[in-house]
């Protein structure tokens, strides 16, 4: 396994290199890969897994739209795509890429098939990590294993077939038959991943929930619009303060920060920009802190867990989902951003 060192910290990552896909199919020859669940994951995992040669089938409840997705995607019925019950029972390798609250619902029902040897498979850690409330805990005599692509299943397949790879964690959380690696490295690689860094479930589901509800989204929303109000506040129009706030980031600044990091954008930027950033940086960085201490603290304690599973059991999930998407898209600030989109040079 190579090793990337930061400083006195080691970590382990496998590369296409040392386990290519010829050593993955190898070890995945005798077993049959059954992906539960065709919402965003499954068809990005179960599709690469079949382009690079693994046995794959589906299994995912009709009369849904997923089922129709998979039809369309040429799961054959009968023979490739099954209802999840029989899938769980023909798979060797149980790939649980149903939603977090939809893995609750069907535990009692894959785990009856979990027969010892077979192997069980995560893309997140939530389930195990929060088992006192999910109540998944599987047999002893079973593989648990986790590969977790950095990124939609939508990117995870745009880059298969664009010939580039979307990097993942892995993790081993039970190790029954010995295989417990290998099998876990070449589902990785069989999905399409290009790094496969190591971590264990509770931290993979730690960082996950603390990214999400941090800077990747809940923060940077909570950023934006603080910025976008004040400068209303002060007298600025919509668009002057969205694209202040927005559109300079987004179309400009963070591809910047994508190719070569926060000091290149920087570089890239006025002195007088950089001036000011390298000056108030530190000050959001300790203004924010106490929040993100009390996220991880929520996270920690499984509040976020129990948060979610209440939400999303709820017959009418998707709906108040889509109620609050719609306020949002709705505010004043992302009114602004679709007129500003519309307005973009490649629009003139
Ligand atoms: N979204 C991502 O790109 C991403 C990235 C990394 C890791 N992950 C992880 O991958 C896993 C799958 O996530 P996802 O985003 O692909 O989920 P998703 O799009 O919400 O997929 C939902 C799947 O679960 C099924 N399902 C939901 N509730 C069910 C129930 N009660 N009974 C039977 N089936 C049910 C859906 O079937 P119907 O369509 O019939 O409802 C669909 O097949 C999760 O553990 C997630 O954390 C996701």
């Amino acid at each position: 396994m190579a090793k990337l060192k930061f400083g006195s910290v080691e970590e382990n990552v496998v590369t296409r290199e040392e386990f290519p896909l010829k050593k993955a199919q190898e070890v995945l020859k005798d077993e049959t890969v059954a992906v539960l669940g065709y919402g965003v994951q499954g068809p990005g995992q179960a599709l690469n897994l079949k382009d690079n040669g693994i046995n794959v089938i589906v299994g995912q409840r009709s009369g849904s739209k997923s089922w129709d997705k998979a039809v369309e995607d040429g799961w054959v019925p009968g023979e490739t795509l099954f209802e999840l019950e029989e899938a769980a029972e023909k798979g060797t390798i149980l790939q649980y890429l149903l939603s977090d609250a939809g893995q609750i619902a069907q535990w009692e029902t894959v785990k009856k098939h979990l027969t010892p040897g077979k192997a069980l498979y995560f893309s997140h850690g939530f389930g195990i990590t929060y088992a006192d409330q999910t109540g998944i805990v599987p047999p002893k005599d079973v593989d648990v294993i986790l590969v977790a692509p950095k990124g939609s299943g939508t990117s995870l397949r745009r880059l298969f077939v664009a010939g580039r790879g979307l990097n993942s964690s892995f993790a081993i959380h039970q190790d029954a038959t010995g295989k417990a690696h290998d099998r876990c490295v070449a589902l990785g690689i069989g999905v399409g991943s290009g790094y496969l860094f190591e971590t264990n479930f509770k931290k993979e589901v730690y960082s996950d929930l603390t990214g999400e509800r941090g800077s990747l989204m809940g923060a940077i929303q909570g950023l934006f619009a603080a910025q976008y109000d004040l400068l209303r506040s002060k007298g600025h129009s919509p668009s002057e303060a969205f694209n202040e706030t927005v559109e300079e980031a987004t179309q400009s600044l963070y591809p910047l920060v994508a190719e070569n990091g926060m000091d290149w954008m920087y570089a890239n930027c006025s002195t007088t920009a950089q001036r000011g950033a390298l000056d108030w940086w530190k000050k959001f960085r300790d203004a924010v802190k106490p929040v993100f201490e009390e996220l991880y603290d929520s996270v920690a304690t499984g509040n976020e867990a129990r948060l979610t599973i209440t939400a999303n059991e709820k017959e009418n999930y998707r709906t108040e989902l889509e109620k609050e998407l719609k306020e949002l898209q709705e505010s004043e600030m992302w009114q602004a951003g679709a007129a500003v989109r519309k307005l973009r040079p490649e629009n003139a």
